[in-house]
């Protein structure tokens, strides 16, 4: 018997997927749609086996490196059913597989997409090994609210850089061929607007106008889809009300008629049910129906899909054609993800994938350039004088909360602590001191009152609310120089990590205070998947060092910075705030009709403590010569400026472009957006001349139709070390 079309690898895909679909039924196409979830379960729960086999399962989440338990699960699909259609696994590898590098926002303040493409590169070889061939990710959201905790999975707040760095995610993780054993699928989410809850709460509801939508949530994605993500993830909020799952104007109008997207859209978890709860959908059925003919193609967990499309189909309510569709994008990409030829992880790769030596090496350069070195009165590097050290704090020796918000397949036991990492850069040569000090998970316990009200439950063990003040300060008494290692905990960051108020948690200010009471020069080491709000820290530290959740290299690149081994180059991709009560607070905002005034009336000032694209480094640079340059024979006209290292020591500037539309008639624009950068490492005295062409759409926008229109008119332009900093030049742009 010859091999059916859809088995032929010599076919093109188009042919094969056009045969397989003829061949399918309609609970077959449907099983296609559905994606159930592998849970903590050790064997596998044996309905698995039998879901499988009816040909009820298209995807599974699977979260655990185990390639021959997935490899089971496969059989049953490619050996024991009709068509044999493999299944695709997918898992969330947002900032490394085994190898956990430092958190998206951080890896941003990189200003280097190359970083991140190499980083999910080594991320998808890792991945691949253990027979994931799809990672939920890039988190494409735009940083609006540092109370929402997903800002901790975002690229920052600023959309050109976001797009950069996104669409370089994607190279790394889909590399040129994403049926390699070394490359997989990428999934850009959440699509789109999640990233603006109401109250910073999240799941809560976001009113964003196309405006908006169109030139601060949009160009992310818009990057990723043209550098060729496979798929998209729908998010969890709603847009004016419709549910971005059955939001027919972003998945359709915009993802697939505007930019022409080919791959296909999956929900978020129960996402597609939870329009019932949204008060949008009737019931499962009418929230199946209005999702999959949005162009939501896949039903991540809710089953509502695989249990009511196929009545709906057959009493006229649904066209078959929309679900032949939506399973024509799912067997593209699993053609594409090379499923079909390859549907078995090999068994025998993981071990010699993971934690590779230049994987380890890469993770510690990753840290030393993700880190932001916010304040520094000169107590760094450390001085060699420096004999006895005493770092104090919960997060100098605590390896899990080096690991971030989504630790993939990463390994508490992987992780270099900053106590452990200063003992191997400093050895003999100084004395270190390491005390904890309090514990990092002082969060009130929680009960829950017969009305169904959450309250503090006083009568919780308050174990953990220790604070042992006075081993600190004699520590702080004996030392030269004291590190203050401080944060927030892992635990409250990321998905559901809401916070109201942005200090470090616990009795961590307590212990700070007693300490810096102690009058030795304090370096302060912040921990965190977000800016937090503590100015006093700030005010009484001689250094801030933000090393955001830095991974399982964390001790070794911070060592390197605190020694002067490697100078810090990292810049803020989210502004911190002095207090919760600016927040949203980001440097691309209007400039409104009147000014807002520097100072609330409680003496808050309206300014961020630190800007948008702000960090220092351990040496000073000078800009000079900074002008426009007319252009020549055609060519634009041209930004320019001289940027001289006026230090003793070499170092890396990231320079900044900046424009402003001073009047638009589309809509009013930002006072500040970046639109160019180049980072440039000067020897002490070295000097380059740094040019920012102003064509193409340097300049441009995107109208509420999706065109990217460049106005004529009259822009400031600035050329800069961060927002927020600087005077415009005026450039007419005819
Ligand atoms: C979660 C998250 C999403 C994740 C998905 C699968 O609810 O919102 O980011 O990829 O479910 O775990």
């Amino acid at each position: 018997m010859s091999t059916p079309c859809y088995k032929n690898s010599k076919q093109p895909f188009e042919k094969r997927i056009k045969d397989l679909l003829s061949r399918m039924t309609l609970e077959e196409k449907l099983g296609q749609l559905n994606q159930i979830y592998r849970g903590h379960e050790n064997p596998l729960p044996p309905e698995f086996a039998g879901q499988v086999r009816k040909g009820e399962v298209g995807s599974f989440i699977w979260g655990y490196a185990q390639p021959e338990l997935r490899n089971q699960i496969q059989r049953i699909a490619v050996e024991e059913t009709r068509l044999g259609i493999p299944i695709i696994f997918g898992n969330d590898i947002i900032h490394g597989a085994r190898t956990i590098f430092p958190i998206a926002p951080a890896l941003a303040c990189s200003f280097d997409p190359e970083l991140f493409e190499r980083a999910q590169s080594i991320a998808a070889k890792e991945a691949r090994a253990a027979g994931i061939e799809w990672v939920f990710a890039p988190m494409c959201d735009l940083a609006r609210d540092i109370r929402w905790g997903r800002v901790a999975e975002t690229c920052g707040e600023d959309p050109f850089l976001s797009s950069l760095c996104n669409a370089a995610q994607v190279r790394g993780f889909q590399g040129k061929d994403p049926s390699s054993n070394k490359n997989l699928a990428a999934c850009l989410k959440h699509y789109v607007g999640y990233s603006c809850p109401r109250g910073g709460r999240d799941y809560s509801d976001t009113e964003i106008t196309e405006w908006t939508l169109r030139n601060s949530h949009l160009p992310s994605f818009h990057a990723a889809i043209d550098a060729g993500a496979l798929t998209v993830m729908s998010s969890f909020n709603a847009i004016g009300g419709v549910p971005a799952v059955a939001n027919r104007h972003t998945l359709t109008e915009i993802l697939r008629d505007e930019w022409k997207f080919k791959g296909f859209v999956v929900s978020d978890w129960n996402a597609v049910k939870e329009t019932v709860s949204w008060g949008y959908a009737k019931d499962d059925a009418d929230a199946a129906r209005l999702s999959i003919c949005a162009g939501n193609d896949m039903d991540m967990l809710s089953t509502s899909y695989c249990r009511t499309i196929a009545k709906q189909v057959k009493d006229g309510l649904l066209p078959v054609a929309v679900v032949n569709e939506a399973v024509r994008r799912v067997l593209r990409v699993k053609f594409m993800v090379g499923l079909f030829e390859k549907p078995y992880a090999d068994e025998s790769a993981y071990e010699s994938a993971i934690l590779r030596p230049e994987h380890i090496e890469f993770a510690r350069d990753c840290v030393t350039k993700s880190t932001v070195l916010l304040k520094n009165d000169g107590v760094l590097p450390i001085s060699k004088k420096v004999r006895k050290i005493a770092l104090i704090g919960p997060f100098g020796d605590d390896q899990s909360e080096m690991l971030g918000c989504w630790q993939g397949f990463g390994e508490t036991k992987d992780a270099v602590t900053l106590a452990q990492g200063l003992k191997v850069k400093f050895g003999s040569k100084i004395s270190l001191t390491v005390v904890k000090g309090c514990s990092v998970q002082t969060q009130p316990r929680m009960k829950t009152l017969q009305d169904g009200s959450t309250v503090v439950d006083e009568s919780a063990g308050k174990d953990d609310d220790a604070v042992n003040l006075s081993e600190a300060v004699r520590a702080a008494k004996a030392a030269d120089l004291v590190i203050m290692a401080v944060g927030e905990p892992r635990g409250i960051t990321g998905e559901g990590g809401s916070r109201a108020t942005l200090t470090i948690t616990g009795r961590q200010q307590e212990l700070f205070d007693a300490v810096a009471a102690c009058g030795k020069p304090v370096v302060t080491v912040v921990f965190s998947g977000r800016p937090l709000s503590i100015p006093a820290v700030i005010e009484k530290s001689s250094a801030v060092l933000f090393a955001w959740q830095p991974g399982i290299q964390a001790g070794n690149g911070l060592s390197d910075l605190l020694s002067g081994d490697v100078a810090p180059s990292a810049r803020l991709s989210i502004s911190v705030p002095y207090e919760v009560g600016q927040v949203p607070l980001y440097y691309n905002h209007y400039v409104t009709g009147r000014r807002t005034g520097g100072v609330y009336r409680d003496g808050v000032p309206t300014a961020a403590r630190f800007w948008f694209g702000y960090g220092l480094t351990y040496t000073k640079f000078e800009y000079s010569d900074i002008k426009i340059v007319s252009g020549k024979k055609g060519k634009p006209a041209e930004a320019v400026a001289t940027i001289r290292n006026k230090g003793r020591r070499k170092g890396v500037e990231t320079v900044q472009l900046y424009i402003r539309q001073l009047a638009c008639n589309e809509a009013a624009r930002p006072m500040q957006e970046l639109r160019g950068f180049k980072r440039v490492a000067l020897k002490p005295g070295e000097s380059v001349k740094v040019r920012f062409p102003l064509g193409g759409d340097v300049l441009g926008y995107v109208d509420c139709k999706g065109r990217t229109c460049v106005d004529k008119g009259d822009f400031h332009v600035w050329i800069t070390p961060h927002a927020r900093c600087g005077e415009a030049l005026v450039y007419v742009h005819k």
